[in-house]
């Protein structure tokens, strides 16, 4: 069924797992994440994105989130990924989403728990969960330097959880969105994720930005025209750690990005007579599954937690 994210994570804390954010946009992302999540009986957050929301329409994604419980019935959480203001979040909450995120971390801390607690009133009302974000990722934008990102400071974090009253906080501790994440070697400041995790004991951390960038798809979708360069994302012993801690959801994008390109690159190139969408669009799904099984079954830890 659809559900909140609240039982999810209170089991993923004590547990010491995560339960994997999988950010939909069409028909065929949602279903290879959905069968992936279903054989491994894992539960499963989709989230949107603002650009993702626009593309497809709000009601196509619900319709689609609707249709794939009919064919997987798993606990499945709909949220709002970066949510930029009230209205959005408002809009989403409206629309039947489960969980949404208020990203403020760009305004000054004041602003920051002020719009997050305006989304707290009108969510808690309906029952809806809230991620807050507290200290800045290197920018959403590809190449820019994950020097530039605010780590988040363990105390503001407690006082910014218990002032606003967000569900579930997302944290800076060196990841970055998109495929370029590391210059040199990957590096993530655990010891301030285990400061946060003592300081708010059982309260569930997000982490965003936590592809792997599996070098597999760098190298079949250069392979086939691509032109990704230096391509590089978080080691997976690091998202385990991670999970193993107060990490309860970790956010992917890129990897189903890449792995979709991939195999579509692929595709397109070997059999360059085909014009038949489906074509190149199954092995892609194909693809979408095989990554997402594994994360769940290798990286995340959520297999058998329904
Ligand atoms: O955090 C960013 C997500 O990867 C969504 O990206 O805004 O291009 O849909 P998008
Ligand atoms: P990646 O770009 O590492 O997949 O991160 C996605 C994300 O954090 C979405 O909010
Ligand atoms: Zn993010
Ligand atoms: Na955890």
């Amino acid at each position: 069924p659809l559900v909140g994210p609240k039982e999810m994570f209170a089991r993923a804390y004590a547990e010491s797992y995560a339960v994997g954010a999988f950010n939909i946009n069409n028909m065929e992302i949602i279903q290879g994440i959905m069968q992936a999540a279903s054989e491994e009986k894992s539960p499963v957050i989709l989230q949107v994105s603002a650009g993702a929301r626009k593309y497809a329409g709000q009601p196509y994604i619900m319709k689609l989130a609707e249709a794939a419980l009919q064919e997987n019935d798993l606990p499945m959480v709909v949220h709002l990924d970066h949510g930029a203001d009230f209205e959005i979040c408002k809009a989403c909450i409206d629309g039947g989403f489960t969980s949404v995120m208020i990203d403020g971390s760009h305004h000054s801390f004041e602003e920051n728990i002020a719009i997050t607690k305006k989304v707290v009133d009108y969510a808690h009302d309906k029952g809806v969960w809230v991620e807050a974000e507290l200290g800045q990722l290197a920018g959403v934008e590809e190449h820019v330097s994950a020097e530039k990102s605010v780590y988040t400071d363990p105390d503001q974090a407690v006082e910014f959880v218990q002032r606003s009253g967000c569900d579930s906080l997302a944290i800076a501790i060196g990841t970055s969105h998109g495929a370029y994440k590391f210059k040199g070697e990957a590096k993530l400041d655990f010891e301030r994720l285990e400061k946060i995790t003592e300081l708010l004991p059982g309260y569930p951390l997000v982490l965003h930005g936590a592809s792997s960038v599996p070098q597999e798809f760098v190298e079949m979708a250069n392979k086939y025209g691509a032109k990704l360069g230096s391509a590089k994302g978080v080691p997976e012993e690091m998202l385990r750690k991670a999970a193993s801690m107060g990490v309860c959801k970790i956010n992917i994008d890129s990897d189903i990005r890449l792995a979709m390109t991939a195999y579509i690159r692929r595709q397109l190139a070997e059999s360059p007579e085909e014009f038949d969408p489906r074509s190149y669009l199954k092995p892609a799904r194909e693809a979408v599954r095989t990554m997402v099984q594994h994360k769940i079954k290798n990286v995340l830890g959520s297999s058998n937690k329904i």
